[in-house]
């Protein structure tokens, strides 16, 4: 796999960082790092890590004598995740293939990154194979998208002023929204004492233009969805009215997010 980001790819990722990361992602990494149970000198596989914000609070949690891995596949996560933060291994990777040892880690974990494997079995094998006897798997996943309705929202802006794709795009992370359709896959990878629980976390963007910018900007891309500056000044006019339910006084938007945590153990 090649491991160098082309600009473009640096650019999509450290736009990931500043905009997605700080209003959505980040309120959920203690979730994980608590139900994988990271402690101080875990040696913690962070799968999906994307531009790192997970692997960087096991690597506070883990502490000195941890060690902390971080695999993506997309180069332009993975090289922010490096500009980020130096003390995480950044791996160039799938889930589906880990390049790892098995039996190696104490702690598996993942957010929000198991709706886009390829092979969502044979992923939860390889993470079965990479965590140690006894060692913690835990994943955050999203609900529907009807249970994220500032999302559902969004996408139905999308649909009318790009496309049925910009839409689609943005329903692509909540498409697996049924817990026990991931329980299912986790037992049969060989995980005991699987158990899931929904949790709520607010996102908050600086305003309802921030919020949609990021969709366009950060993640539509991902999708080869480009819009022209043009065009995102246009949606941006045409989703402010939509969005303004969530608009608190100060201009933010604030909405609440739902999504379900995923904890098993590898047998002993
Ligand atoms: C929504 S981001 C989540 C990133 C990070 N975990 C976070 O919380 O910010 C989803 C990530 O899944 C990664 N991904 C997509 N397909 C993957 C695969 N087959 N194996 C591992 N990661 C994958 C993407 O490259 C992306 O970085």
């Amino acid at each position: 796999m090649d491991v160098s980001a082309t600009q473009g790819e640096l650019e999509a990722g450290r736009g990931y960082e500043t905009l997605f990361v700080p209003a959505l992602f980040a309120p959920w990494t203690d979730h994980v790092i608590d139900g994988a149970a990271v402690k101080d000198g875990a040696h913690v596989l962070d799968i999906a890590c994307g531009s790192g914000v997970l692997a960087r609070h096991a690597l506070a949690r883990s502490g000195r004598s941890g060690r902390v891995v971080g695999l993506d596949p997309a180069p332009g996560m993975i090289a922010t995740a490096k500009e980020v933060e130096a003390n995480v291994e950044w791996v160039l990777g799938s889930a589906e293939a880990l390049p790892f040892d098995a039996n190696t880690f104490d702690c598996v974990i993942s957010q929000f990154g198991m709706m886009f494997f390829t092979d969502r079995i044979k992923a939860a094998g390889e993470m079965y194979r990479a965590t140690k006897p006894g060692g913690r798997l835990a994943v955050a996943i999203w609900n529907s998208v009807d249970q994220n309705p500032a999302y559902r929202d969004i996408a139905a802006v999308l649909d009318k002023q790009v496309g049925p794709a910009a839409g689609d795009a943005v329903r692509v992370p909540f498409r697996l929204g049924n817990p026990n359709e991931v329980v299912d896959i986790i037992s049969q990878a060989g995980f005991d004492g699987i158990a899931f629980e929904t949790k709520t976390e607010q996102a908050m963007f600086p305003s309802s233009r921030t919020m949609v910018e990021a969709e366009l900007r950060g993640w539509l891309p991902l999708f080869d969805i480009n819009l022209s500056e043009e065009k995102i000044a246009d949606v941006l006019i045409k989703s402010d009215a939509t969005l303004s339910k969530y608009a608190a006084p100060s201009g933010e938007v604030v909405f609440p997010t739902s999504a379900y945590i995923v904890t098993a153990h590898k047998p002993l």
